[in-house]
């Protein structure tokens, strides 16, 4: 099902986008937790899914339009980002490689670049977050196509804006209970962004009053400061109109850092907690860099009415590859993270 041709025919048709996910997402309550649902955007796509399947769908498309053959995805160590674009990309063509920089080593940070490093995509591993803004112009001077952290661009957003639709969609056929509010990290900002216009425009196409979005913190400000997030939904509400897309205001969001800990990268106790409560009551799989400081705050905030959770971290993972001919502080890395 595609949500945006559903809705905005126009803009689909005008849109360039590959189809690289499985749509929509399953919509399901969490057992044992009373009115709360979830949107398992972690079932996006059996070769590697999560919430990135859907920003890269127009990424990679203005890609492929712009006759780029190659294309080089960026983040941290472990980002699902990065392994969701190599993925992806190489299954649709690309020649593809990936700027990352350190972050705090943690088991499944460690998995990802294992993941990454066995599909053989050409890698630049910066010794610090220093190194990462000289090398990332550097490709660019070069001709390469450089994707920005997260895919966070206007394009990006409305991948999410479908998301949202699926939802709205979801709920008025009556399949699930309107919500009254939906919980998601925010690390680039673009999912985030993507919600707060396609909520809107669901509910301006008269599909139910929106949803409150709570943003949980995953990187600090000012990444995820709110001006920067709401900049987005902007630039990605102007797409869709220049798209031929109806004029939507961006929904307001609230945004907590409660449950950030020490920064990007760092578990938290609370994190931790929550992954293991999701574990027992059989809810999906979190990860302690993102969705599990979500699932925190799900847990600890009282939210009065049905409650969506966003569910971002993919389940599906392709194998290891050898690490071996890794940098020695990448290795070194590898091993402090699955130790
Ligand atoms: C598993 C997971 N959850 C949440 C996020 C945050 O999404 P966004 O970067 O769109 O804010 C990311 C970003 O990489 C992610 O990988």
């Amino acid at each position: 099902m595609d949500a945006l041709r559903e809705i905005v025919p126009a803009v689909a048709a005008r849109l360039p986008r590959l189809t690289l996910g499985e749509w929509p997402t399953p919509l399901e309550p969490l057992p044992g937790q009373e009115g709360v649902w979830v949107k398992r955007e972690d079932l996006s796509s059996p070769h590697y899914g999560g919430n990135k399947v859907r920003c890269l769908e127009p990424v990679l498309g203005a890609l492929r339009a712009a006759g780029q053959e190659r294309a080089c995805a960026t983040g941290a160590y472990g980002s699902n980002q990065a392994l969701a674009h190599v993925v992806h990309g190489q299954r649709h063509g690309f020649t593809c490689g990936a700027l990352l920089f350190p972050q705090p080593p943690s088991p499944s940070a460690a998995a990802n670049l294992r993941a990454l490093v066995g599909l053989g995509p050409r890698l630049h591993l910066t010794r610090s977050i220093l190194g990462f803004p000289w090398e990332y112009l550097r490709l660019r001077r070069a001709g390469v196509a450089v994707v920005p952290p997260g895919a966070a661009t206007p394009a990006g957003a409305l991948g999410h804006l479908a998301a949202a639709l699926e939802v709205a969609l979801a709920v008025d056929a009556g399949q699930a209970p309107a919500f009254r509010h939906v919980v998601l990290p925010v690390g680039s900002t673009c999912t985030t962004a993507g919600l707060m216009l396609g909520f809107a425009l669901a509910a301006a196409r008269g599909l139910g009053p929106p949803p409150r979005l709570l943003a949980v913190r995953v990187t600090p400000w000012p990444v995820t400061a709110p001006w920067r997030i709401r900049r987005l939904a902007r630039r990605a509400a102007a797409l869709l109109a220049s798209l031929g897309g109806p004029a939507v205001d961006p929904l307001p969001v609230r945004v907590t850092g409660d449950f950030l800990g020490r920064g990007y990268g760092h578990a938290t106790e609370a994190g931790r907690a929550a992954k293991a409560r999701f574990a027992a009551l059989g809810g999906p799989g979190l990860d302690t860099t993102y969705s599990a400081k979500a699932a925190a705050c799900l847990l600890a905030c009282p939210l009065d009415g049905p409650t969506l959770f966003w569910s971002t971290k993919s389940r599906a993972l392709p194998p290891p590859g050898d690490a071996t001919a890794l940098p020695a502080r990448v290795q070194a890395w590898l091993a402090e993270g699955e130790g």
